[in-house]
């Protein structure tokens, strides 16, 4: 379905934050440790062709816990689904987050740049298997029948996923919203930059200020669970959606 040229066109791009009220920690808030792993150790593709075995625990331990029974959306994944139902493809949620709190929370269109902690990677054929189980190096990968699938998850110095369809959004885009994302890595965080130069209207969402702040026209400052049901029904309101 083509966007409704009447309504405005909108990138949201969502990061950990809006995932600590449901339970999952963020990466840069305390110690600078993500699990208690440095992010080099767990996240990189030298650590998994050196210590393979710590990082496939790494990431069952991360995807057992997203399944575990309290983890939930919050109102802030709530919100977004809402306002996708009310803007359709006028809207496009893109997230660095791992988990399926989004998907959970009701949105049916997810750009996860970062992969997904639900899915499994053949290494070969990069064909991609949503997998809820822990899997190894002795796991037999569906399609090629080897052992060869590897966490769905882009590692520092990997290319993010849908990188052409997000750039051509947001060439379009009347608003773009960060949430809950430090602005420390990119090419996510560059995104307002190129928002702003498509002349978009460019929000941050954040406890506090973000590394980029300064490029942001506006400030939602508080948990994204308050803040971003406020803005979604604001927008609701005002295009009487
Ligand atoms: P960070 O951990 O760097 O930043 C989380 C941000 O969320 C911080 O700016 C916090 O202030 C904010 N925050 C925390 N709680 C919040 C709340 N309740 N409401 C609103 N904001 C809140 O996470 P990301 O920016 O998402 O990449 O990190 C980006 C990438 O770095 C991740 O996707 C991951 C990581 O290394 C990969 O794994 C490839």
């Amino acid at each position: 379905m083509p966007a409704n040229q009447s309504l405005p066109n909108i990138v949201i791009l969502t990061g950990a934050g809006i995932s600590a009220e449901s339970g999952l920690k963020t990466f840069r808030d305390n110690d600078g440790l993500w699990e208690n792993h440095r992010v080099e150790e767990v996240a990189t593709p030298e650590a998994f062709e050196q210590n393979p075995g710590l990082v496939y625990r790494f990431y069952n331990a991360r995807r057992a816990q997203l399944q575990q029974a309290d983890i939930k959306p919050n109102a802030a994944h709530l919100a977004l689904a809402r306002l996708e139902k009310a803007l359709g493809n006028n809207v496009m949620l893109v997230t660095q987050n791992v988990d399926d709190l989004h998907e959970r929370g009701g949105s049916e269109t997810v750009y996860h740049m970062h992969g997904q902690l639900l899915s499994a990677r053949c290494a070969i054929t990069q064909e991609t298997f949503e997998w809820r189980d822990s899997f190894d190096h002795t796991t037999k990968c569906p399609c090629c029948n080897r052992v060869t699938l590897r966490p769905d998850i882009v590692w520092f110095g990997e290319m993010p996923m849908f990188m052409e369809e997000i750039y051509n959004r947001l060439a379009q885009a009347d608003i773009f919203i960060a949430i809950g994302t430090s602005g420390n890595v990119y090419p996510a965080a560059g995104f307002v930059q190129i928002a702003k130069e498509s002349g978009a209207h460019t929000i941050e969402a954040n406890l506090e200020p973000g590394a980029t702040n300064a490029l942001f026209d506006e400030s939602l400052t508080g948990p994204a669970s308050s803040v971003v049901p406020q803005w979604v029904d604001n927008l609701i309101s005002m295009y009487a959606l």
